[in-house]
């Protein structure tokens, strides 16, 4: 059986503590999208793992994990994980292999990203991982794949070009003896896409997206979106082979949160936004920016449910709004005075006025008024939720 989760909001729903619990019933976990704009936290009980780019798989269980083409791999971030895994779980990133084919982010990307989106009229407010520009360069055809360090004389000849086309005045020598040392490193780990493929093909595989629908380069908030499809539907291309998906496992909190900039009709600018940041520990894991807060979005997350073709909820942070007196779902829009229950694409987000219910709060995920709220995002979503996520750690995690 092959399965992805994808995030339903805009990212942060707790796809890595989901990942990691449900990756005991798969082989391997894959990563197809993104790359250390990521930040999966994965608590444990004893201690917690940041991953950026090292698929979730849990590590006590020995799983598979791959890294196919499609993600931005930065060698120094991967490094830094690999051994962050291994003074945990000894021998444990002997089960990670990465694709030749995937992209590499050049180190002066993550300053070029930096200085791209402040020259802006309106910055996105990117993580600053380079990741856009690795895809941009992917795209230009300047981008610098692993399998390309296999020719030093090629790869030095190809970053001289970058540096070229992008006007920087940078020690090219120094940059690529840096890359050459990390690669080295990292070299046991390296696969061609089509190897991997042939090893992967009879296994239960756990595509592991990264954001969410709503920064999906085509789905989401654009322009206020991540570079790659890390909905459901780039699967296919990030792995590079077409790969039966049995189930889309969407993932959302019972809240919403978005970092960064970009619409967000049921933001809460106040003293409830505050409060539920402050509860949620809403701070984000990649830049430890601020999460702007709100209450659920039904029209999102029906939109978000109908694109990424999912099958099964899983409901994260219900918890973090135990004892709230007052709960609101926006039900529907106001966008200049039309009532929009629906919505078929984003381009008017930002005129949305959000239409609340006020609903019931719950003392603890036991109370009746929890289960109505359940029941509530089912009808909602027309989808059934599987799990409720009741805490931070690993075990956390009821399945319905
Ligand atoms: P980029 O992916 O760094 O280019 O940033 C583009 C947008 O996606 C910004 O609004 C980021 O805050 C957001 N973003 C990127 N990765 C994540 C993530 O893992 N969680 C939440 N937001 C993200």
């Amino acid at each position: 059986m092959n399965s992805v989760v994808v995030g339903l909001q805009w990212g942060d729903e707790g796809k890595g503590k989901v990942v990691t619990y449900l990756s005991r019933k798969y082989d391997c976990v894959v990563r197809y999208s993104g790359g250390s704009n990521a930040g999966h936290t994965v608590d444990y009980g004893q201690f917690k793992l940041v991953h950026h780019l090292v698929p979730s798989a849990d590590l006590r269980l020995r799983k598979g994990m791959y890294i196919a083409s499609g993600v931005a791999v930065d060698l120094s971030v991967l490094l830094q994980e690999i051994e962050q895994i291994e003074n945990l779980f000894p021998g444990s990133s002997e089960l990670l292999q990465v694709s030749k084919q995937s992209h590499v982010v050049v180190p002066f990307y993550r300053e070029l990203d930096g200085k791209i989106d402040v020259a802006r009229s309106e910055p996105v407010g990117t993580t600053r991982r380079g990741i856009g520009l690795c895809y941009a360069n992917r795209a230009l055809r300047f981008g610098i794949r692993l399998e390309d360090f296999e020719e030093e004389q090629s790869l030095e000849k190809r970053l001289a070009e970058l540096t070229k086309v992008w006007n920087l005045q940078v020690d090219t020598k120094l940059i690529l003896s840096q890359l050459l040392d990390m690669y080295r490193r990292l070299s046991y780990l390296l696969i061609d896409s089509v190897e991997a493929f042939e090893k992967l093909r009879d296994k239960d595989l756990l595509f592991e997206a990264t954001q969410g629908v709503l920064l999906d380069v085509d789905a989401g908030t654009y322009p206020y979106v991540t570079s790659t499809n890390c909905s459901s539907s780039g699967v296919q291309a990030g792995f590079g082979f077409p790969v039966r998906l049995d189930k889309v496992i969407g993932v959302t909190k019972a809240y919403t949160t978005r970092v960064g900039e970009g619409p967000f009709p049921t933001e809460l600018k106040g003293e409830e936004g505050e409060k539920i940041r402050r509860l949620g520990g809403e701070y984000g894991a990649t830049t430890g920016r601020p999460r702007r807060c709100g209450w659920l979005d039904f029209v999102l997350l029906r939109y978000a449910v109908k694109v990424s073709g999912c099958d099964e909820l899983i409901l994260t942070k219900a918890d973090v709004l135990n004892g709230f007196e007052r709960l609101a779902v926006c039900v529907a829009y106001d966008i200049d005075g039309v009532k929009v229950r629906d919505v078929k694409n984003l381009r008017n987000i930002h005129k949305a006025e959000p239409l609340y219910e006020e609903i019931e709060g719950w003392r603890d995920l036991g109370s009746l008024s929890f289960e109505r709220f359940l029941k509530r995002i089912e009808q909602e979503t027309g989808v059934k939720i599987s799990h409720v996520s009741t805490g931070p750690k690993v075990e956390d995690i009821v399945e319905l």
